[in-house]
């Protein structure tokens, strides 16, 4: 006897996307390619796992997704740490140095793909998901910063987004965020009497996410805090204001968060957050960044970079907010048919409509009329043809046209002789 199999259903926090929503999916895929393209970037593809050791000297030993949201786990023939890609950037620049590609010049470069991150899953927030990431890797200029956020709001409008918001901010250097943080500890340390026992917790280890809280008793503190504006010199400065005024050429309006804290620690110099209220708690669809020390953290050649990452759960959200979903058809003609022969025929003619560029379905199986004509026009097709022993012997099939055209009876339905019929069909889709 067998025994039961209990059904296996997907993990939590990780989808599936079903046809109709697959559609759509690729339907954003290639607006976000066109979109790239514009701007001359080109796709590379990088391994979903990588070396453990990548992933926390790239993104930082105390940050949340090194610490508790890697997916990692022994190779069990040779030990290895490997962990499942929780972000690109550290595969992209890894791959950048492995291939030397900023040998001879500069690279402006976009990845698209899942992601996985052990967090607790929510509306816009998952365990796989997917990410657009877009680097631009050896250009140090505000001119590049600029351009990528420019680049975003492109995007939006492209997929007529509207309520989206740029939120930026400057983290310096390493020098200014020290001495920064020297001073926050110290005002910190000075209102110890207020802190929570979260704020008491991370006083020392992560005094920039005390001030993040929600908690109504320490936002006089927080508010007080020594900012880290405050405390960059002439040149981050002059970088700052060289990324604002080319956003104020280009009419992107953007909001100055000086408590910006991004979750990856090789940040510097300008950050920025596309933030929405239309997708309730996860409100930030893209993130991005410079950092210009990562290439050299991990063993390049020094070379300054900057880059952002698009959710694409979140914008697939926001997008269906502004442009409910059409559905796809499934193809353009749609065989009907009647009997073994005129099946067969019509799987001839239905690869003579693909060698001429229209997609095809042959009804598969049998069934009556009846319900094969209810398949047809269920699968969105423009044209059905119609194949029986009556127009096997005639030499001239029927063809029906489902949608598009005059619906009076005596136009939507001809005759067409089978031996005319890709010719025929080919110039009514075109
Ligand atoms: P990130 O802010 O960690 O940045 O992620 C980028 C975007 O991915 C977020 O703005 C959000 O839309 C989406 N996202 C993050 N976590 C989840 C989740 N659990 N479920 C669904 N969507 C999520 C980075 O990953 C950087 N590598 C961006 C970058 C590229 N910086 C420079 N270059």
């Amino acid at each position: 006897m067998t025994q039961a199999f209990s059904k296996v259903t997907a993990i939590r926090g990780m989808n599936d996307a079903l046809p109709g929503n697959g559609a759509r999916w690729e339907q954003l895929e290639e607006a976000v390619r066109v979109w790239l393209a514009g701007y001359g970037y080109r796709n590379m593809r990088t391994p979903i796992l990588e070396h453990t050791r990548l992933f926390t000297r790239g993104i930082g030993e105390v940050t949340d997704i090194v610490e508790k949201e890697m997916y990692s786990f022994t190779d069990s023939l040779n030990g290895e740490s490997l962990t499942m890609r929780p972000e690109f950037t550290a595969g992209m620049v890894r791959a950048a140095i492995e291939h030397n590609l900023l040998y001879d010049r500069p690279q402006r470069v976009y990845a698209i793909g899942p992601v996985f991150r052990h967090e607790r899953p929510q509306r816009g927030r998952y365990r796989q998901f997917h990410q657009i990431d877009v680097e631009a890797l050896g250009l140090s200029g505000p001119d590049i910063d600029a351009e990528l956020i420019i680049m975003a709001a492109r995007l939006w409008k492209a997929l007529g987004i509207t309520d989206v918001h740029l939120e930026i901010n400057s983290l310096g250097q390493g020098e200014e965020r020290a001495a920064h943080r020297a001073a926050l500890i110290a005002h910190l340390e000075a209102h110890k009497d207020v802190l929570d026992e979260d704020g008491l917790r991370r006083m020392y280890t992560n005094p920039l996410r005390v001030l993040d809280t929600k908690n109504p008793a320490m936002q006089a503190m927080a508010d007080a805090a020594p900012k880290l504006f405050d405390f960059l010199g002439d040149v981050s400065r002059a970088h700052f204001a060289g990324v604002c005024e080319r956003l104020d050429d280009a009419g992107v309006s953007y909001r100055l968060n000086p408590r910006m804290v991004r979750g990856l620690d090789y940040y510097n110099l300008t950050v920025f957050e596309w933030v929405t209220d239309k997708l309730g708690a996860q409100a930030t669809v893209c993130g991005g960044g410079r950092y210009d020390g990562l290439i050299e953290l991990l063993g390049g050649k020094p070379a300054p970079a900057v880059g952002f990452a698009i959710g694409m759960e979140r914008l697939m959200d926001l997008w269906g907010q502004y442009q409910p979903e059409t559905p796809k058809p499934e193809c353009t003609v749609y065989f009907v048919h009647q009997g073994d022969v005129a099946q067969r025929r019509a799987a001839i003619l239905a690869e003579g409509l693909r060698d001429v560029g229209v997609s095809a379905v042959v009804h598969a199986g049998s069934g009556s009329f009846k319900s094969q004509f209810k398949r047809a026009d269920t699968s969105g097709a423009q044209i059905a043809v119609i194949l029986g022993d009556d127009e096997l012997a005639s030499g001239v099939a029927s063809v029906k046209m489902l949608r598009g055209e005059p619906s009076s009876d005596a136009l939507s339905q001809q005759q067409v002789p089978i031996d005319q019929l890709v010719t025929f069909l080919k110039d009514k889709v075109n």
